[in-house]
């Protein structure tokens, strides 16, 4: 058995274990198995393909990033090139992926992804190249799975940034409003937000008005506290408003932290800053939870791929790995579910939600 793997869309903590543990359990299998670099583009001649085995995922179980390398842009049925003259060539290169892939002798294709990648997955699968799907994403928007890999690491940095904002919102009595990533997802804010001890969390599931924050602002300093955390998603709107956007063209979110620390600052008086935390949380070394559910995700591939189970992914399922129709889970986009206990505990414990 000769088998591929690929890592699309953006980077998550836990990519290399994925690749370590798909490497390993199929060497373990007497398989042989290969990297394509940069998501898609070592089967169209843009980069190579690499050959893995134990001594290349040696060492990587701790690493942020991935090996294999990874983009964004790389639909091969929507393939792009920016010309010399800034315009932008666009066509459908999936014929060509396939033969590559059929003229490197390849059985099957693991495809390491979030919702983008699993759906060209699926669509590769539809021309004939078998494929099991791993999802990965820091956001935890993929349904089918309790969680993806990714995640817990992006929640320990935002909650570490959190605990470290307390001191100096504090010592000068500011409001400090962070903006955490997540798509339009709220989990990585409610989570990081909760347990950051934020006084104020706004996800996209709960618009937000902004007479509720100030009064949360407003109460606290009736109490002396004289400071307050904001914990705001990118994604997060205000009520019959609309997401923020930098760069409309590309759907990427990002500027709501500056907006609502512009209307608190107008409304309360109180001197406000903003953090835009970014990047940073799909940086670093993954958890010891993603480090272990990626190496379990790798493994569970494969063993995919032995029982021919194509077209369908792997997904936590406490206190197993399950395996999920790819269609299935990429159907319906996970959000954060209003009635969850979750949620219920912010409540509980005195954080505004904004609603
Ligand atoms: O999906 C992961 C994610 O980090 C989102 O949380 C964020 O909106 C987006 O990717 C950022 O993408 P890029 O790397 O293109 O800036």
């Amino acid at each position: 058995m000769k088998i591929a793997i690929s890592t699309g869309g953006g980077d998550a903590p836990g990519l290399n274990a994925v690749i370590r543990g798909a490497v390993l359990a199929a060497v373990h299998r007497g398989w042989e198995c290969i990297g394509i670099r940069r998501g898609f583009d070592g089967l169209l001649g843009d980069d190579e393909v690499v050959s893995l085995g134990p001594a290349q995922v040696r060492g990587i179980t701790h690493l942020g990033g991935t090996i294999l390398g990874t983009t964004n842009r790389g639909d091969p049925f929507k393939w792009r090139r920016q010309r010399a003259d800034g315009t932008w060539e666009e066509r459908d290169r999936s014929d060509e992926l396939v033969a590559a892939f059929r003229a490197l002798h390849l059985e099957a294709l693991i495809s390491i992804g979030g919702d983008g990648s699993l759906a060209i997955a699926l669509q590769l699968m539809a021309k004939g190249i078998p494929v099991v799907g791993v999802p990965k994403t820091i956001d935890n928007d993929v349904g089918g799975t309790v969680a993806t890999f990714g995640f817990d690491t992006a929640v320990a940095t935002a909650t570490d940034a959190i605990d470290r904002l307390h001191s100096t919102a504090e010592s000068h009595e500011r409001v400090m409003v962070v903006e955490v990533m997540g798509r339009y997802a709220g989990f990585i804010a409610l989570h990081a937000g909760i347990a950051g001890s934020a006084d104020v969390i706004l996800i996209p599931e709960i618009p937000f008005d902004i007479t509720k924050v100030c009064d949360k602002i407003r109460r606290r300093e009736a109490e002396g506290r004289h400071f307050s955390i904001v914990v705001v998603a990118e994604g997060a709107a205000p009520k019959g408003g609309s997401v923020s956007l930098i760069d409309p063209a590309h759907q990427r979110l990002g500027g709501i932290a500056d907006k609502v620390a512009h209307s608190i600052e107008q409304m309360t008086a109180k001197e406000t800053r903003t953090l835009v935390l970014g990047h940073l949380q799909r940086g670093g070394s993954p958890t010891t939870f993603d480090r272990l559910l990626g190496l379990r995700f790798g493994a569970a591939a494969v063993r995919l791929i032995a029982e021919r189970k194509f077209g369908y992914m792997v997904a936590l399922q406490p206190p197993t790995i399950a395996a999920v129709p790819i269609k299935e889970a990429i159907a319906t986009p996970k959000r954060v579910p209003l009635d969850s206990d979750t949620i219920a505990t912010a409540r509980d414990i005195g954080i505004s939600l904004g609603d």
